[in-house]
């Protein structure tokens, strides 16, 4: 992966402290000594002044006094493909802005998680960098063989994955999710869509709650891919069952683990995974594979999602 810039630093300061940095000199003196951009992230997440941050902004939460309400999942909305007269506005709106040369004013509108390059040099800022987005890509679909094949991608968010999905030959895609897709905040199913028109790529939508029992006749897949979903499940092995049932031939599964050695899962009522409440559980990795296993998967490969992450790690479960 490529060393962080001083652009890097400076999101950084914005994403993470909430300002600019004081000097060039202390631009430049963050960018010794780290090789990468994810180093440069976790330096920050573990600084003084992020932390204090959240726990000014958490103040009233300990993680052993957790008022019951704060992590109680919001209503969803029933499972379903969302082709309605907004998708069709935000197509026309996309491709009014791109004859205009103008598309960057639309992204703008969004808060990204994933960086996509949509064309007339225009970028999305994901929380995600390029970088990391195409690293990770590589490592989930390179194992497996995509041509002609149909492809879920369950939490899909922005869609990266499932766009790079569709440009490695996979003859049908659905992106599907649920919470982030329909918080006002997020806005994430018209960030989607605006990528998706971007792009001109032929992807269908879905709203999946994966720990909702599945609809009936959905699926399967030849593929599923379930990456960074797993630990914000309250019920985890409900949601990597149906995940699993999805799967024909592969899953593949990218999620937050625990670095210890045995079979065990670490739960998390409060904030202690990153500060993030939606973050429930942490299986270590002998745990996964063995969950996986249990769900009838014969083979399961193990690799560092990012070379230089240890909690992270994507499984490919082979039926
Ligand atoms: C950390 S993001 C991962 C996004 C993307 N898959 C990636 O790996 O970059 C988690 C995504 O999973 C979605 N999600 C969380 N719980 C879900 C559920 N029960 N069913 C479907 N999607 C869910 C969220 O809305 C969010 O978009």
């Amino acid at each position: 992966m490529a060393k962080p810039t001083r652009n890097d630093v400076i999101r950084c300061y914005r994403q993470f402290l909430g300002r600019e940095p004081e000097s060039d000199a202390v631009v430049a003196s963050h960018l010794k000594g780290v090789k990468d951009v994810w180093s440069l992230i976790e330096k920050f997440m573990n600084s003084h002044e992020y932390q204090a941050r959240l726990r000014e902004r958490f103040k009233k939460e300990t993680p052993l006094n957790v008022p019951l309400t704060v992590k109680k999942p919001s209503a969803q909305p029933s499972a379903g493909r969302l082709r309605s007269q907004d998708v069709s506005a935000i197509e026309r709106e996309v491709a009014f802005a791109i004859g205009q040369g103008n598309l960057r004013s639309i992204v703008q509108r969004f808060s990204w998680f994933h960086s996509i390059d949509l064309g007339q040099g225009v970028i999305t800022e994901g929380r995600k960098s390029a970088e990391i987005v195409a690293q990770e890509a590589e490592t989930l679909f390179r194992p497996v063989s995509l041509s002609g094949k149909s492809l879920l991608d369950i939490g899909a968010w922005n869609g990266a994955y499932s766009f790079e999905a569709k440009r490695r030959g996979a003859a049908r895609v659905v992106a599907a999710d649920s919470g982030n897709w329909h918080t006002g905040k997020m806005k994430g199913f018209e960030a989607f869509s605006v990528a998706r028109a971007a792009l001109q790529l032929d992807i269908e939508d879905f709203v999946l709650n994966i720990e909702h029992e599945l609809p009936d006749n959905f699926g399967p897949f030849d593929i599923v891919l379930f990456s960074g979903v797993f630990y914000h499940l309250r019920n985890p092995l409900f949601g990597l069952a149906n995940a699993a049932r999805l799967a024909r031939e592969c899953l593949i599964v990218e999620t937050h683990i625990e670095t210890r050695d045995g079979l065990s899962m670490t739960f998390y009522p409060g904030r202690e995974l990153a500060y993030d409440p939606s973050n429930w559980w942490g299986p270590t990795e002998a745990m996964m594979v063995a969950l996986l296993r249990d769900n009838g998967f014969r083979q399961v490969d193990v690799s560092n999602a990012l070379a230089q992450i240890d909690n992270r790690r994507i499984f490919h479960a082979w039926r």
